[in-house]
């Protein structure tokens, strides 16, 4: 999530660090600060907006200039994105700065900790409760890294951490637990930053700092303590891009950066919400769902989201027992749907500003429907309309294709459809405990798929030609088969079809001539062995008929092996993960053709990233 730069030498501070924001803007953002440790203390300036109102606001307001500072873009997780919410965030009467990445799950009881202590919140975020939680352990020791070491090991969930105080000139202190930190090592200067295009046209002298680490810099030195308090000798290593990559920290394009970062997506989806004894904590949409009594679900979403909805629709009604069906946005106005107020509508939009989303979910309300959003903008329209909210901590997602906020809305509305069963009580604690314990190991499973882009880069090249493909695939599957056609279409402008694949007999196979590419996403021999068997059937029907069959089977499946040309391995996995593993394949391959073609892999002709148009 977002940028972080922290900055100590002889340079002047604002250059350097509205610098290396300016290398992190590929990340994505809403909001961006700086603050600079100058001879009469410490000087912040914050803004909503792009990086340019930022600038526009030290050119009219500047900063007395200093070697020491820290810089933040924010992709607001708690807090819209205002001035005030951005970052850094001031505490100890305005001496200590400090800027977060990330998400503290426990903010809210460290708020009234530090709220007992004096500490007066001036934001909505959570990261502003920790900078009055460093300052409080400051004032103990004095002790900057003391402080912060103090903090970080109060704090549940995902964080980097910068400070700086004003008592410290030339010290910027770091911290990090599940967000990324690294240090430039310079002569006579060093830097913190999210990812090392911030620092590299500076210096391609690394230090990766690791889990639980705390990190020290000043223009002399850098050490560097575990979280608690042994020395740490970190791993150097020499940064192997040079600044015009930093762009994309480093990946070919937005799109493969945002595939790789599919696990951790999902992970930060799922963090703090879904505990082991399967019960799931929604914030107000737990308030929500106790208190509607919700006779149906209806999902409204468009595109990739729309899929993410259906797969979404299965859980709500396997597992809740409520009866769930998803509408294209577009469509459910005009058609004078049935709604009251039983009814349950569950938006679902990445950039939450889908006009045709919006217009459905305006239309819903007036209908009395109770209204939640599934978005992954803090504070976008769709979210700002519904009763309540379910944000994807996917973080910014540039590319027009849409990947990680895919799989993260999926993790998402699987959450949701918990808290429905939750509340009919439909599944045993067992039950809720064995989902549960699947979703947490979604991501390490993800992350295995992530080794398939190699071998899907091999065949997108002897593929470059084809003039069509097509997608077949059964329950969750069915989706997972729309999406894969989707990405090819809107990436590698080729006419490609998703079908459920026990519909193929009801006239699709008419198409399956000698050499059609077809992948199938293949349910699990173990957990599913009745839709296995069904699909595996299926193949061999379009195989003697001269297809060429890609399967996505789950490792070891024997029965797919004499009648697919290649088969993809997915790590055994529960049903309802294996959407999650299956889709990131055909990502690659969307990917991939289109790269073999010489095309714009994260701006595809006609498309926009957020369709604010009906
Ligand atoms: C997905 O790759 C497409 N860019 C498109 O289908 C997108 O999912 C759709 O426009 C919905 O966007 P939203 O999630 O921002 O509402
Ligand atoms: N959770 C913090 C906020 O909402 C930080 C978000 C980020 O990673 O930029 O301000």
């Amino acid at each position: 999530m977002c940028g972080i730069v922290g900055y100590v030498g002889p340079s002047p501070s604002l250059a350097v660090l509205v610098a290396g924001l300016t290398r992190l803007e590929y990340r994505g953002y809403d909001s961006a600060g700086v603050a600079v440790l100058g001879p009469d203390g410490l000087g912040v300036a914050k803004k909503a907006g792009k990086l340019g109102a930022l600038v526009d606001l030290l050119d009219h307001s500047p900063l007395a200039d200093g070697t020491t500072g820290i810089a933040h873009t924010r992709w607001a997780t708690h807090g819209a994105p205002t001035d005030e919410n951005a970052h850094p965030h001031l505490a100890d009467s305005g001496k200590l700065a400090l800027i977060h990445n990330g998400i503290i799950e426990n903010y809210l009881e460290l708020k009234h900790e530090v709220e007992a202590l004096g500490a007066v919140c001036l934001s909505e975020t959570d990261s502003e409760v920790a900078a009055h939680l460093v300052a409080h352990h400051y004032s103990e020791s004095g002790n900057l890294t003391d402080a912060l070491q103090k903090t970080v090991n109060r704090l549940d969930g995902a964080f980097t951490l910068l400070v700086t105080h004003q008592d410290h000139p030339g010290v910027v202190v770091g911290a990090r637990r599940n967000s990324p930190l690294v240090v430039g090592v310079g002569d006579g200067e060093n830097f913190l930053a999210s990812d090392v295009a911030a620092f590299v046209e500076h210096t391609k002298t690394a230090l990766s700092i690791d889990q639980d680490q705390i990190v020290t810099i000043t223009p002399d030195g850098v050490t560097v303590q575990s979280f608690s308090g042994e020395p740490v000798t970190p791993t150097p290593f020499t940064v192997d891009w040079d600044a015009s990559a930093a762009e994309k920290g480093g990946w070919s394009s937005f799109m493969a950066k945002e595939i790789s970062e599919q696990p951790e997506a999902v992970e930060n989806t799922l963090r703090g919400r879904i505990h082991p004894d399967g019960s799931v904590d929604l914030g107000d949409v737990n308030t929500l769902i106790a208190e509607h009594d919700t006779k149906r679900v209806v999902f409204l979403a468009c595109g990739t989201a729309a899929y993410a909805a259906m797969i979404g629709a299965y859980a709500v009604e396997a597992w809740a027992k409520i009866p769930a069906t998803v509408e294209l946005s577009h469509e459910f106005r005009y058609r004078e749907p049935y709604l009251d107020g039983h009814t349950l509508v569950v938006s679902v939009s990445q950039s939450g500003e889908t006009m045709d989303t919006l217009m459905a979910v305006k239309y819903a309300i007036e209908k009395q429907a109770t209204t939640v959003s599934v978005c992954n903008t803090q504070g976008a329209t769709i979210a700002r309309e519904s009763a309540g909210v379910l944000y994807t901590h996917a973080g910014p997602e540039v590319a027009v294709a849409s990947t990680k906020a895919f799989t993260s809305q999926i993790a998402a509305i699987y959450l949701l459809a918990l808290g429905l069963a939750q509340k009919t009580g439909t599944l045993s604690v067992a039950e809720r405990q064995e989902i549960a314990a699947d979703l947490l190991q979604a991501p390490t499973h993800m992350a295995t798929m992530l080794q398939s882009d190699e071998r899907i880069q091999e065949m997108a090249h002897w593929m470059a030609d084809t003039r069509s493909v097509l997608y077949l695939g059964r329950h969750v599957g069915y989706p997972i088969a729309l999406e894969g056609a989707l990405k090819l279409k809107e990436l590698a402008y080729i006419h490609a079809e998703g079908f459920a694949a026990g519909e193929l007999k009801h006239g699709p196979i008419a198409l399956i001539e000698p050499g059609q590419i077809v992948f199938v996403v293949v349910p699990s021999p173990r957990e599913a062995p009745t839709l296995h068997n069904k699909v595996v059937s299926n193949i061999q029907e379009i195989r003697a008929r001269g297809a060429r069959v890609i399967a996505i089977a789950e490792k070891g499946d024997a029965a797919v092996l004499p009648f697919a040309d290649e088969v993809i391995a997915m790590p055994p996995a529960s049903s309802w993960v294996a959407p999650l593993l299956a889709v990131i394949p055909l990502h690659y391959f969307g990917m991939e053709l289109a790269s073999a073609k010489g095309l714009d892999i994260d701006q595809p002709r006609n498309l926009a990233k957020s369709v604010t148009v009906e």
